[in-house]
């Protein structure tokens, strides 16, 4: 392994989105080590196989990390840390989920897609960002439908408190379960932001690290996974009729196409001082008018830290 090698992780990139942003780091970053943190091994190996395939790079590893499960963070963290990989130089934040068939639960017993969208990925940041190197980069794959003035046909996010959200489960389960699912997605996706912009002034103030925190919204990308709760036919809508948007709509995007940008914001010299920034594909705009509200904000960041037990002895990011 050289020693100018460095190590770029991404959740969820066994498919869709992560899986093309993977990919193209792959095919464009060749003194790279691409981890696909991923929950399902056979799924991440398989993966791993045909990205080698098809870019020729080698150095590509999978790792099992559940992000419905805190103790499957901690691991991962444990045995990364430990792992004779490269330096860490990005996290990908993409893992996502979006259920609209029935309340979910967590491993921990949370609300599943606030556990697996934020709650996740808040403790992996937390535990590693001492590993990352000088000029790292972490990047969260937010959702332009966290802003309602977006009119992207989803429910607009309903932001109380963090705790409500970690145990809406009950909420989901009696009332409209596809409307209360795609709240709680849109919420999850506001939580990425809040995240981001709590991460990038943690990291400025409390460390000497250059490490950037960014979020990005890929657009609507109909041939992943993600809809994969919803009914046959309205899968085959979003696949095929939402679909043909894609030659003419800008904000619905391929998989690919969204992949690359998503690997230009991990990598490309053009980002490199940016950070606490939110960005539509690679282009920087405001987040939602909500998303700069710093009471919810510290809310989020306050429970999350409760309901992970994150100590400060396991994160630079925390004061006593
Ligand atoms: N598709 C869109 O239109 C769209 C639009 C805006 C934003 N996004 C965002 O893009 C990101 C990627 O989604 P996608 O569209 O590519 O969907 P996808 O094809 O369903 O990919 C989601 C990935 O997340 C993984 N995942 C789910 N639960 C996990 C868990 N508990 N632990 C670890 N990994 C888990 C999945 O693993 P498995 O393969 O094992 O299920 C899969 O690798 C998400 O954050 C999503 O919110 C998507």
């Amino acid at each position: 392994m050289q020693l100018s090698m460095k190590t770029i992780v991404i959740t969820g990139g066994n498919t869709g989105l992560g899986y093309e942003c993977a990919k193209t780091l792959a095919q464009t970053e060749k003194n790279a080590h691409i981890v696909l943190a991923c929950r399902n091994t056979k799924k991440g190996e398989e993966a791993a196989f045909a990205m080698k395939k098809e870019t020729g790079h080698t150095n590509i590893t999978a790792m099992e990390l559940d992000l419905s499960s805190l103790e499957s963070v901690r691991t991962f963290a444990k045995k990364f840390s430990t792992s004779p990989l490269p330096p860490l130089y990005a996290l990908v934040c993409n893992a996502g989920v979006q259920f609209v068939d029935k309340a979910h639960v967590s491993k921990d017993g949370f609300e599943e897609t606030f556990a697996v969208n934020h709650l996740g990925h808040f403790l992996l940041i937390n535990l590693l960002v001492d590993k990352m190197v000088d000029h790292g980069r972490i990047v969260f794959v937010s959702s332009g439908t966290h802003d309602p003035l977006k009119k992207s046909g989803m429910p607009e996010p309903v932001y109380e408190d963090a705790m409500l959200l970690a145990y809406s489960s009950k909420e989901v389960a009696a009332k409209d379960v596809s409307f209360t699912g795609r709240r709680l997605y849109t919420t999850s996706k506001l939580c990425n932001i809040y995240c981001t912009y709590e991460l990038a002034d943690r990291i400025n103030l409390l460390t000497n690290k250059q490490i950037t925190v960014n979020a990005f919204d890929p657009g609507l990308m109909p041939e992943t996974g993600l809809a994969r709760s919803w009914s046959p036919f309205l899968r085959f809508v979003s696949r095929y009729i939402l679909g043909m948007l894609i030659l003419v709509h800008p904000q619905v995007n391929t998989t690919a196409k969204s992949g690359r940008r998503l690997a230009a914001l991990v990598t490309s010299p053009q980002f490199e001082d940016s950070t606490g920034k939110y960005y539509e594909g690679v282009k920087e705009i405001p987040s939602s008018v909500m998303s700069y509200n710093l009471v919810n904000r510290k809310n989020l960041w306050n429970v999350s830290v409760e309901l992970t037990k994150l100590k400060a002895s396991e994160s630079i990011l925390l004061t006593d």
